[in-house]
């Protein structure tokens, strides 16, 4: 069995799983891993040369100068491309759609595996994204899949981008959310998919913070079962 411990958080886009990931592996002592903060680094990468995320020949030719890496620190995961700390530039709805769009392609998924591969192998990880739990840790001992309606996920993008001072309209949020579900779900290369051994909460209505007790108490309760 592996040393460490690895729990998986899959789940659509906004259903909260990035603030719940972290606070169970801070509750846990383990490492969280954004894994969608990756493809958003290589997506600014592509757009920093000019590259259009809808070609995926250029977008393929543009990862051989682009190197994405994680800075581990106290304080939270740092993500870098080409060496330069991108953690707050990647957090822009320009981004979020060029990232789903990249991350269709397999030459982009296979880029970014070892990233994700080699920190899992050296640490006890809660690790969020699409296909952690179906691909990128599929012997993970605890796996997750986390949902919410699109409506609700909309309104928690919505405020996080308002609090932020973006100016976008409700609208435009749910949108884009039921585009960029429609992309990671229905993309021939690893594409969302509740992993059949995952355990599916669903987070509809529910506060943060009832979320994240909801999440702490079923990944306890199932790591007292496999310890
Ligand atoms: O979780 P996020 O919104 O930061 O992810 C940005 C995009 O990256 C998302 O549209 C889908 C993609 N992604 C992915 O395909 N696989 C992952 N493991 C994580 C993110």
């Amino acid at each position: 069995m592996n040393q460490h411990i690895h729990i998986t958080i899959d789940g659509p886009s906004g259903a909260g799983k990035s603030t719940i990931a972290r606070e169970v592996a801070k509750a846990l002592g383990f490492l969280y891993v954004d894994t969608g903060a990756l493809y958003r680094a290589a997506a600014l990468g592509v757009l920093e040369q000019g590259v259009d995320p809808k070609n995926v020949h250029e977008v393929c030719e543009a990862l051989s100068s682009l190197e994405v890496s994680m800075k581990l620190s106290p304080e939270g995961q740092r993500t870098l491309l080409n060496g330069r700390d991108v953690s707050g530039r990647i957090r822009t709805p320009e981004i979020s759609t060029a990232a789903s769009f990249i991350a269709q392609y397999a030459c982009v998924r296979s880029f970014l595996l070892d990233v994700q591969r080699d920190i899992a192998a050296s640490n006890s990880v809660v690790m969020d994204g699409r296909d952690i739990g179906t691909t990128v840790l599929p012997n993970a001992q605890v796996k997750l899949y986390l949902t919410a309606s699109a409506k609700d996920r909309a309104f928690r993008r919505y405020h996080e981008l308002r609090t932020k001072g973006e100016s976008v309209s409700f609208d435009e949020v749910y949108r884009e959310i039921l585009q960029r579900d429609e992309r990671d779900m229905n993309r021939e290369v690893s594409p969302l998919r509740r992993p059949p051994d995952a355990i599916e909460l669903d987070t509809t209505g529910n506060t943060l913070e009832e979320s994240i007790a909801l999440v702490l108490k079923t990944v306890k309760e199932r790591l007292r079962l496999v310890l």
